[in-house]
């Protein structure tokens, strides 16, 4: 077989062979086929695109280019979720202990925060103490014990989409619907689970701009998960302001821990009744919407759902005096209040500006090896449809910086106002099966 013969046959637009779409990834991960070739074969992929058959190809020869995790020895039917990734998005840190609650098993690897959007390990590590390695045999043994765990992915999960993910940054070729699908659902179906809840964000703050492209996103990662005999179901979410009110590490902790206890905002609680419904059915633990969010709420109510977030943190060797008693995790030197200069109804927050005043004051990375501030970051005080009077409070920054005046400017701006009366913004638009 050459590689030559994969790019034109993908240039004149026909369709691979699961030998060819193997034969590319082998050799790219052996170093056996040069950048160069795989360049352009991604871009004739890009401008042609692929078939479904031949994404689940890619799919399945890039999970296999590395470790594929055996959850097997975990009893029940293990249920894992991922999010395209937003601005104040926690749902990782209440849905995983809620579901966790009523009898689903989650054992989940997760990621870091890179640039406007924040990652769930750095939220998790932001209680002292919190660890996100642990072996094999012990993340397996605590999800069997309470329920969950959350752990950083091994080095060598899905080696091909590494690879493949740092050229496709260099070569334009990040912006296509089945190299996307495959790179997120590789990794999804590596790690092990039974089922996958995915939650494809859409709006400012999110990968996809509007619901049609996270619906095109959302179908195809679907069809890959029933190609591999995977229960997989999508939520698309709106992303066009922040999740909940926090954006940060250890504000968005508190927010979480909030929730656990019953009291979290309602963008945030409905997200988390939608996506754990869908998980529940999918752990076949109720066989309906209407019971399932009745189970969530009662959990969220009678402490057990927090009890679970408790045991999860005291096994990964989280300080629970922390969990506890959240003002240990003291206040960031400076925190500024920004005052509304007009009056009128919240149209639209620019979320990803959000995201990235919030990096700027200390919250996040721009690049891989920048270090995380864990107190630093914005609370929301308005959200879509609010309405605001001159000098009303529209945001509070947290900094340990000593210069943030262009990050206040920042913020003014990211609120768009109508004198108009603006319904505010449902959380959920649809669920693809
Ligand atoms: N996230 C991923 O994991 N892969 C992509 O290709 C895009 C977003």
């Amino acid at each position: 077989m050459q590689m030559t013969d994969i790019i034109l046959k993908k240039r004149n637009n026909e369709e691979l062979l699961k030998e060819e779409i193997t034969y590319f990834i082998d050799g790219y991960v052996k170093g056996i086929i040069p950048d160069y070739q795989v360049s352009a074969l991604l871009m004739a992929i890009v401008f042609n695109g692929m078939s479904s058959q031949e994404v689940a190809d890619l799919t399945f020869a890039m999970m296999n280019s590395g470790d594929v995790i055996d959850l097997s020895s975990i009893i029940g039917v293990k249920v894992d979720k991922h999010s395209t990734g937003g601005v104040g998005d926690k749902t990782s840190l209440v849905l995983g202990p809620l579901v966790a609650s009523c009898g689903a098993k989650v054992a989940k690897m997760s990621g870091r925060g890179l640039g406007h959007t924040g990652g769930t390990l750095d939220k998790l590590e932001s209680i002292p103490g919190f660890q996100v390695e642990e072996s094999r045999d012990n993340f397996i043994k605590q999800v069997n014990e309470i329920g969950i765990a959350i752990v950083g992915q091994s080095s060598n999960l899905v080696p091909a989409d590494k690879k493949l993910y740092a050229l496709r940054d260099v070569t334009g070729t990040v912006q296509s619907v089945p190299l996307i699908a495959s790179s997120i659902m590789s990794k999804k179906l590596a790690t092990g689970s039974d089922a996958i809840c995915l939650d494809v964000k859409f709006g400012s703050g999110a990968f996809c701009k509007n619901l049609k492209e996270a619906k095109t996103l959302a179908t195809a990662m679907v069809k890959i998960g029933h190609h591999m005999k995977k229960d997989t179901r999508a939520l698309l979410t709106n992303m066009d302001q922040p999740l909940g009110n926090a954006v940060g590490n250890i504000l968005e902790v508190k927010e979480a821990i909030e929730t656990l206890k019953g009291n979290g905002p309602e963008d945030l609680v409905e997200l988390c009744l939608q996506a754990g419904s869908v998980m529940l059915m999918q752990a076949k633990i109720v066989n309906n919407q209407k019971d399932a969010i009745e189970l969530l709420k009662n959990n969220l109510q009678n402490g057990k759902a927090f009890k679970v977030f408790e045991n999860f943190v005291r096994y990964q060797k989280g300080d629970l005096s922390y969990i506890n008693d959240v003002s240990k995790f003291g206040v960031a030197k400076n925190v500024i209040e920004v005052k509304s200069s007009f009056a009128g109804y919240i149209a639209k927050i620019d979320t990803e500006n959000i995201g990235i005043v919030a990096m700027n004051l200390g919250a996040g990375r721009e690049k891989k090896e920048d270090k995380i501030d864990y107190q630093a970051g914005i609370i929301i005080k308005k959200k879509c449809g609010d309405y605001v009077k001159v000098g009303d409070v529209l945001a509070i920054l947290h900094t340990n910086h000593s210069e943030y005046s262009n990050e206040i400017e920042n913020i003014i701006k990211s609120f768009h106002i109508n004198q108009e009366k603006v319904d505010p913004i449902p959380i959920v638009y649809d669920i693809i099966y």
